[in-house]
């Protein structure tokens, strides 16, 4: 009988430290609905507006040299003077990282390799429109070395 209300008392306090061990578990928090991928970084609206350059870029880099694409290689370089001018009226997120005082400086460079870029698509437009293909192949090749730049100083480096 002793040993039945020994054993009694030791299920209930073991069924007792379960439950408040169940209790006290911390839940773990829900993630956030549009937590960005492991490894991976929210993209920016500026960062929109390049990818979208980038696939019209990456199109028009295998048509370029066909004369008979060059009004559908026009309507991509259309496509990249519109995300160059989006993106230019935005501000690169590597911003928050540079001091105050070199603010402006740092915003007045961005737009002159922002504009580069503007001349040189404007160039590439005119070279299509003109069926000077090794002109346009020329202009692309400079273009990739503007993006190189502008990437290398304005662009977060997230290596
Ligand atoms: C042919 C021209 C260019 C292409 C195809 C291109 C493409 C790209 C791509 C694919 C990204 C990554 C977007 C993402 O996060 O998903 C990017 C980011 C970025 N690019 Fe470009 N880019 C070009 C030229 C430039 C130039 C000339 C500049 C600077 C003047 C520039 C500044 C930046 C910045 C600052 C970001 C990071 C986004 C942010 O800070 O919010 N890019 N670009």
């Amino acid at each position: 009988m002793k040993f039945a209300r020994v054993w009694g008392g030791l299920i209930l306090a073991a069924m007792l430290t379960a439950d408040l061990t169940a209790q006290t578990e911390p839940t773990p928090p829900a993630p956030p609905q549009d937590a960005p991928a492991q490894g991976k970084h929210e993209t920016t609206e500026l960062g929109k507006w390049m990818d979208h350059m980038n696939s019209a870029f990456r199109n028009l880099r295998r048509q370029v040299a066909l004369t008979e694409q060059n009004a559908a290689s026009r309507e991509l370089v259309a496509e990249m003077i519109t995300g160059a001018e989006k993106a230019r009226a935005l501000q690169p997120e590597k911003l928050a990282e540079i001091p105050e005082a070199d603010r402006e400086k740092f915003l007045s460079g961005y737009h002159e390799q922002m504009d580069k870029l503007l001349t040189a698509l404007r160039q590439l437009d005119a070279a299509l429109a003109a069926g000077d293909n090794p002109a346009a192949e020329g202009l692309v090749r400079e273009l990739r070395g503007v993006q190189r730049d502008g990437h290398k100083v304005y662009k977060v480096d997230r290596d």
